[in-house]
Parts: C-alpha cells; sequence; structure tokens
C-alpha cells in the first residue's frame, strides 16, 4: 500500500513541493507515494520537480485528468549524502584533527562531500587550542566596554606642561603596541581551521579590546590637543619581529606570554602613579583586558608544551632569535623611559626624580619577575625562565 499526500489546491510553485519532500523523507529508494490535488498544473510541476530530484512519476492529474500521480522514489538523495561525515561534536571538545573537507561547516554538521576543502594552516588542535578558550570568550564578551561611557572624558587634565607631554609621550608608545597587538590575532584567526571556533571567537574578541585601547590611547595622548609624541625605530623594529612570526603557538607566546605578560605591569604602573583621571581609567581598563589575553597565551603555550615537551626548544629558539635580531637596535624608546621616571616622580626635585628613576628600575624588576612565573608556569626550569625573561626586548612588548 503506497504511502499517500493530498496537497489539495496547492501548487508545487507556492510550496507544495515541502509536502511532496516530507512524504517522500519516510520513504526508501523504489518506494512510492500517491500524490493527489485539485491545482491545474500539478502534473506539469511535479513531473518537472521529479526529474530534477531523480525521482520518476506516472499518471496524471487536473481539471482534464483527475486520476493520482505515482511518485517512485529515485536513489539521487541516498546518493547525495554518499560519504557525508558530522563535522566532529557540537557539544564537546574539537577533535584532534580538523578535517580540511569539513571548511567552514558548524562543528557537528553533516557535512556532504565533494565541497572545497578550506586552506586553514593550523588545523591540529593541540596547535591553537586551551580548554580554557570557551570560558575566556564568554568573559570577553561580558566585559566588553565603550570607550564613549567607561571614560569620564571630562574629568580635569589640566596637568603641567612637561607632565602632560610625559603622558602623551606614554600614550603614543602604547598605541604603536596596540596596533601590532591588534593586527597579530587579527592575522592569526583567518588561518586556524574554523571546526576551533572558539579559540577564533576568542583571537577576534581580543583584536576588537585592541581597537578600543587604540582608541582611548589616542583619546588620551589628544585630550590636551597634541601633537602626540615620537616613534623610535628601534621600537618598532621589536614590534615588527612579532608581525613576522609564522608559528602560532610561538607568535602567541612572543606576543602574549611575554609582550602583554610585561605590559600587566606597566598598565598596573600607570594606573597607580597616572596623574590625571583620564590616564588612570584607560591603563585600568586596557589591564583588565590584557589580563584575559594573557591567560589565553599562557594556557595555550602551557597546553602546547604538555602535548609535546620539545616545543619548549621551538619556543627558547624563538626568544633567543628574537633577541639576535633586536640586538643592534635601542630596544624601549629613551623618551618613553624617560617620562615614566618623570611619571613616577610627580615633580622636577632631584630627590624625587631619583624616586621615580627607582621605581621604573622596580617596575622592570616586576615585570622580569613575572614573565619568570609565567615562562616557569609553561614549563621551562627556573634557571632557564631567568635567561629567557633577561633576553626579553627592551620594548616591553
Ligand atoms: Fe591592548
Ligand atoms: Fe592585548
Amino acid at each position: 500500500m503506497p504511502a499517500s499526500i493530498d496537497l489539495e489546491g496547492l501548487g508545487l510553485d507556492a510550496g507544495g513541493h515541502l509536502l511532496v519532500l516530507r512524504g517522500l523523507a519516510a520513504l526508501g529508494a523504489g518506494d512510492q507515494l500517491t500524490v493527489t490535488g485539485r491545482h491545474p498544473a500539478l502534473a506539469v510541476q511535479l513531473a518537472a520537480w521529479c526529474r530534477a530530484q531523480g525521482h520518476h512519476v506516472a499518471g496524471s492529474t487536473g481539471p482534464d485528468a483527475p486520476g493520482p500521480l505515482l511518485v517512485t522514489k529515485g536513489r539521487a538523495e541516498e546518493q547525495r549524502w554518499l560519504g557525508a561525515v558530522r563535522a566532529g561534536d557540537p557539544g564537546g571538545r574539537p577533535e584532534r584533527r580538523a578535517d580540511p573537507r569539513w571548511g567552514l561547516a558548524a562543528r557537528g554538521a553533516l557535512v556532504e562531500a565533494g565541497g572545497p576543502p578550506i586552506g586553514a594552516e593550523w588545523a591540529d588542535r593541540e596547535h591553537v587550542w586551551a580548554d580554557v578558550a570557551p570560558r575566556l570568550y564568554a568573559a570577553a564578551t561580558a566585559a566588553h566596554w565603550d570607550p564613549a561611557t567607561a571614560v569620564d572624558w571630562s574629568a580635569a587634565t589640566d596637568l603641567p606642561a612637561e607632565v602632560e607631554r610625559a603622558v602623551v609621550q606614554v600614550m603614543t608608545y602604547l598605541v604603536e603596541n596596540e596596533q601590532a597587538a591588534l593586527v597579530i590575532p587579527a592575522r592569526l584567526l583567518a588561518q586556524v581551521h574554523p571546526h576551533f571556533r572558539e579559540v577564533i571567537q576568542l583571537l577576534a574578541a581580543q583584536a576588537a579590546d585592541e581597537a578600543r585601547h587604540v582608541e582611548v590611547f589616542t583619546r588620551r595622548g589628544l585630550l590636551s590637543g597634541g601633537p602626540l609624541g615620537t616613534s623610535s625605530a628601534g621600537g618598532r623594529a621589536s614590534l615588527q619581529t612579532l608581525l613576522a612570526e609564522p608559528d602560532f603557538t610561538t607568535a602567541g607566546f612572543l606576543l602574549s606570554v611575554l609582550g602583554e605578560g610585561t605590559f600587566l605591569e606597566l598598565l598596573r604602573f600607570l594606573h597607580a602613579r597616572a596623574p590625571d583621571p583620564v590616564t588612570a581609567d584607560v591603563a585600568r581598563l586596557a589591564l583588565r583586558d590584557e589580563a584575559r589575553h594573557v591567560a589565553f597565551g599562557v594556557a595555550h603555550t602551557a597546553h602546547a608544551v604538555r602535548a609535546d615537551r620539545a616545543y619548549l626548544g621551538v619556543l627558547r629558539s624563538a626568544v633567543e632569535r628574537r633577541h639576535a635580531t633586536l640586538l643592534d637596535t635601542a630596544g624601549l624608546n629613551a623618551e618613553v623611559f624617560d617620562a615614566l621616571v618623570l611619571l613616577a616622580a610627580g615633580s622636577w626635585s632631584p630627590e624625587a626624580i631619583g624616586r621615580g628613576w627607582a621605581a621604573v628600575r622596580q617596575l622592570q624588576a616586576d615585570m622580569d619577575s613575572g614573565r619568570r612565573r609565567r615562562l616557569a608556569y609553561i614549563g621551562f626550569p627556573d634557571d632557564e625562565a631567568a635567561e629567557l625573561s633577561a633576553l626579553h626586548t627592551r620594548n616591553f612588548m
């Protein structure tokens, strides 16, 4: 007894094919579905549709020939999904290796065979993943702040001219570092297999964070009417080495573990020593975001090292290579260093400048111990962590 459906007055040009499909869904190839209806063009429409879908149809209907139509289900549908695979488990951990043939398909989707493979560079979980990535992405999304309202831009910043210049110099320096920190995750995420969607989402949120940092530091730098400070060749050379790093884990290690890790101390320092509330605010807001960037960098690098302990050697040579490249550059812009001293001093008395100098030396010591702590967490023995921390760029980032 064949299955049957009645389309009543509905034509296949107005959605009737959905009912035919539904009727055929439960049937196997070779099974028959009886289709009846009153639409005058039903026989013509059904014949054309069945031809396109690979089904056979017999009989005729309509005002002249009111008999039912008999559709015999073909094999096209069955064959279309031959070789289709699930792109991993949507709820669980991503697969160890993402198939390039899954392309842009959602994790867990049934992927029809034959689509174009995705040319993503990183398709191995251990090369991009950290178990904390989904939680960090959720935290990043929840913590997004609005530069227009998160900072009280009308707060007084009528500082002595030299102090204002010091703030402007530091802001100018921060902006170029933030621009590097924006470009790198944006570049990396485009080469991660979409199967690791939380990593891509997190890197996108990170790039958006950096876009806000660029904005607020620029805005604070221009608050007193400009001009901005200087950009040193050595500072830019240091950032250039980050941009050029091709490996996902190594790039994240240099940028987030060492660079942004060092910046945590710098932003803490600026927040504590800020001579005005706007500078304090922008440093505090950026610091909050940077803590997440560092957390992912550290978690992912530790993950990669746990999966393959030999990775420590790769990371080590990346630090050494970068150090060798930058050996002949000045590293930190001297004007930035001097500006930090003045901000910490608060005045021009020799005694205050001496205190400011000591405070910046203490800042460098704090940066060093932070780096050593993170390197040790990743898996470097303490002596090697100290050695590598000492090789870190003088530009901080
Ligand atoms: Fe940033
Ligand atoms: Fe960052």
